[in-house]
């Protein structure tokens, strides 16, 4: 128990953007903070903090509360064990009885294998400093690699002493179970054969967000060619490690600070460049790079540096690093050190100032990184190029932000010299292929689902929803469709003087796109568009009250993603980074835009269209039908001009 004055003095020093800010970056938006949510996937920020009123709010996934809530939610913790996490980020005594035999029983399990962590990192820790073994050959170890003590606290690193069991006979005298010094991998038990997992090994305590450990990484001291150099916790409740990054807590707060995180290999690798300085890295260490890892990183910044070794393994695992950085809409940039360095040895050779000051220079853009890897080969080869350009443009595709995507192809038409339109094509042949893949592979889990499993089938909302074919020109139409019908765009003069007519937004914006015959044939799009159109007259007619609550599912989920999708806003955001005009205040300015925008894209892929049909009668000699289709380019393409000037010449896939 907790008195009622210490948890009155946990509420008024637990500041709910400072709380928040250690899991996420948030961004000044007006009055509030504006963030990528954590609870769930989503590239577009849509996660609230109001510093004034004390709450957080998702309008993605709903999720809400104050600062004790997000500690409950976001660490898996009852309101009392919240408020000691927070007492204890507060520096604030909570004074608590000794916890009975029977208490440490019904502590859930998950807290459980934290604490039977946290007990053997300080039994390690205590082991390097202070016994004799740890300082002769764990202190000296890292000692001779050249680390500071610093460093060593700094992240927590400890020796496990060798022998059977000498661990786990002391986690037992302090009341430790067996059960779960077993599911934290730190015993290893067989029938009635006892062993002690990372015995006579240097320690790397894992922590995860919040500082905790989770997990350990333990390193032999001498090179054995039978044993793994390093041993890894096995995975458990609380370690999953698809989903960690090892230094994650010791850099989040530079990673936001400095907008950029290093990625590097190895546990040594972060350790060396903390000491020369460089505290925004993480390690993926242990695995094969995740996306689940990724979007870690996202919550701080959208900027990642792949640091690599310069051999052939450090090259292949750059190359996937990219295009699953690049997949989950962030930015990456690539380094590849010397063959033969990693950025410990290098951080080490190179010192401080001399290890950034290389980075600065030789991070090189992916699209860059992949071109000189393989144009070298390429260059006097056609065949070879052409390879080379579809590779690249792979990656290209993969990139969900159209902007991004439009200054990478100018890029990429620069590097390999072929004209924007010809990658253009390439990037919308990438894409249909994209979705076909998806779509098969849906397609499979189905059929899977229908043959396999019969009677246990998932239920329909774990059933992954198919992409939306809508374009992201035609979501921002319908999003301003939705939001602002019923606002008034203009005045327009009657047809008596002194008459005027008030044009709405719903109005303007159906009649633009249906006098030019361009409503697209999407069913989810047509039912939105017709239904608006009918209410167009009723002024009580509340649109996104309509749509959320809409009987047809598949209008309901896409009304309620373009609300929390927030395309035009977060563009202006990330470009801005600071405050802009709400968009209902340029509404006059916003509508005709996401129109023109709307047209063009919708013109472009006539276009495209027309000049398959082009080819055809070509192909089969139909004079007539080719004529007509050069005109109907002649003349679209003259559109295209004139909706590109209006929109100042901004290429949109
Ligand atoms: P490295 O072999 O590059 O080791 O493995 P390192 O980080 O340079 O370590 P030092 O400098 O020799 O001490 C990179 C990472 O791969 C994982 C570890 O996380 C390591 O940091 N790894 C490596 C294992 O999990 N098990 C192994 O046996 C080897
Ligand atoms: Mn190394």
């Amino acid at each position: 128990m907790i008195d009622h004055s210490t948890i009155q003095r946990i509420l008024d020093a637990a500041d709910v953007t400072e709380v928040i800010s250690d899991f996420i970056t948030l961004r000044r938006r007006g009055v509030n903070m504006l963030g990528l949510c954590p609870f769930h996937n989503e590239k577009t920020p849509s996660f609230t903090v109001s510093p004034a009123k004390g709450i957080y709010k998702c309008f993605g996934c709903g999720k809400g509360g104050n600062a004790v809530n997000f500690i409950m939610d976001h660490e898996n913790l009852t309101y009392p064990e919240a408020l000691k996490w927070l007492a204890r980020k507060y520096n604030i005594d909570v004074v608590e009885e000794e916890e009975t035999e029977e208490q440490k029983l019904i502590k859930d399990e998950r807290e459980s294998l934290m604490i039977v962590s946290a007990f053997a990192q300080k039994f390690f820790t205590r082991t390097l400093w202070e016994e004799n073994d740890g300082r002769t050959i764990g202190l000296s170890y890292f000692r001779e690699r050249g680390f500071r003590d610093d460093i060593l606290k700094k992240f927590e690193l400890g020796y496990a002493p060798d022998g059977k069991t000498p661990f786990t006979e002391a986690a037992q005298k302090q009341g430790y179970k067996m059960e779960f010094l077993e599911k934290t991998g730190l015993t290893i038990k067989r029938d009635d054969w006892l062993r002690d997992r990372f015995a006579g090994r240097v320690m790397f305590p894992i922590h995860n967000l919040a500082g905790r450990i989770i997990a350990f990484g333990g390193r032999l001291l001498k090179e054995d060619p039978k044993a793994a150099k390093y041993l890894n916790s096995p995975e458990s409740e609380i370690y999953h490690k698809s989903k960690v990054l090892y230094g994650i807590f010791q850099a989040r707060r530079d990673i936001a600070r400095t907008e950029k995180c290093y990625l590097v290999e190895g546990y040594t690798d972060v350790l060396s460049m903390h000491q020369a300085g460089i505290e925004n890295v993480v390690a993926s260490s242990g695995t094969a790079l995740t996306s689940e890892q990724i979007r870690l990183i996202r919550r701080f910044t959208p900027n990642i540096t792949i640091i690599y070794d310069g051999d052939a393994a450090g090259i292949k695992a750059s190359l996937r690093g990219i295009d699953l950085v690049l997949e989950e809409g962030m930015n990456v940039k690539v380094l590849l050190l010397p063959e033969g360095e990693d950025p410990d040895s290098f951080a080490r050779k190179k010192g401080a100032s001399g290890f950034q000051a290389f980075i600065d220079e030789n991070e090189t853009d992916f699209i860059r990184f992949k071109t000189n890897l393989l144009l070298k080969s390429a260059e006097k080869d056609p065949i070879a190029k052409a390879k080379l350009i579809t590779d690249v443009i792979r990656s290209v595709a993969v990139i969900p932000d159209t902007i991004t995507r439009s200054v990478y192809i100018k890029e990429c038409s620069k590097l390999l010299d072929v004209n924007e339109d010809i990658l253009y094509t390439e990037i919308r042949k990438q894409k249909h292929k994209q979705n076909d893949d998806f779509r098969n592979k849906e397609n499979r889990k189905q059929q899977d689902r229908v043959f396999k499993e019969p009677e246990t089938s998932k239920p329909a909302e774990e059933v992954e929803a198919k992409p939306t074919e809508l374009l992201i020109e035609e979501m921002e139409y319908l999003r301003f469709l939705l939001k602002h019908c019923n606002s008034v765009l203009y005045e327009e003069e009657g047809e008596n003087p002194n008459e005027f007519n008030l044009v709405k937004v719903g109005q303007y914006m159906i009649e633009e796109v249906e006098n030019d015959d361009l409503v697209p044939e999407n069913e989810l799009f047509r039912q939105i568009f017709y239904e608006v159109k009918a209410n167009l007259m009723n002024e009580s007619f509340d649109s996104w009250k309509h749509f959320i609550y809409h009987s047809v599912a598949g209008v309901s989920k896409l009304a309620t993603d373009l609300l929390s999708e927030k395309h035009i806003e977060s563009k202006r955001w990330t470009k801005a980074g600071a405050y802009t005009e709400k968009e209902e205040d340029i509404l006059d300015q916003l509508i005709p835009r996401i129109i023109n925008e709307f047209k063009l894209r919708k013109v472009k892929l006539l276009l495209d269209e027309t000049a398959q049909a082009v080819i055809l009668a070509y192909e089969e000699k139909k004079d007539n039908l080719m004529n007509e289709a050069l005109a109907k380019i002649h003349n679209l393409k003259q559109v295209e001009k004139s909706l590109a000037d209006k929109l100042g010449n901004r290429t949109i896939i």
